[in-house]
């Protein structure tokens, strides 16, 4: 029994494990999607000309639900890690992640608005390389 109870206390709490659960979650997708929409583009564009738009616009229906997702745990997070009480070294590297979470959506959203290929790519690429960066960051914030 004694053993047992060891285990439990090296183990996060359910709260936690509910909120890391659901961030994961979240950022898994919204990034995991994006780089699985961009693996399949080659195949998409041989079955037809419109197929990838398609195929975006009924991704965007799942990745913005996930994004927000992100954004209501994230500030989960914050509050229950105490980040105001953190160094200011944990909270400039919070600060960085939320400048990354903020290109983030914006270039997701440029991407969707964009009438080019060529800016299409651009600003997919700007949103995916933030969104990577903002994800580095959280797993360094959560330590
Ligand atoms: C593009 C969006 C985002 C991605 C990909 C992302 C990804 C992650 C990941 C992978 C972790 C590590 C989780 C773990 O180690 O179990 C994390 C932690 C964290 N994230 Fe995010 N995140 C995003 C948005 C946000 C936002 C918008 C906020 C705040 C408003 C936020 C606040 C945090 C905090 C404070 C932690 C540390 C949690 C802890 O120590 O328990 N994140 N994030």
């Amino acid at each position: 029994m004694a053993g047992s109870v060891g285990v439990f206390a090296v183990l996060a709490s359910a709260p936690t494990v509910v909120r890391l659960s659901l961030h994961v979650l979240g950022a898994s997708v919204w990034l995991g999607g994006q780089l699985v929409v961009a693996g399949l583009l080659p195949t998409l564009r041989s079955m037809g000309e419109d197929a990838p738009r398609k195929v975006a616009a009924a991704f965007a229906r799942v990745s913005w639900p996930a994004f927000w997702l992100l954004v209501i745990t994230g500030l989960w997070n914050y509050a229950a890690v105490h980040g105001a009480s953190q160094s200011s070294a944990w909270n400039a590297v919070f600060l960085i992640k939320m400048l990354c979470v903020v290109a983030a959506g914006i270039g997701a959203y440029l991407h969707t608005r964009a009438t080019t290929p060529r800016r299409r790519g651009v600003f997919a690429g700007v949103g995916a390389l933030a969104t990577v960066a903002a994800m580095v960051l959280g797993v360094a914030l959560a330590g």
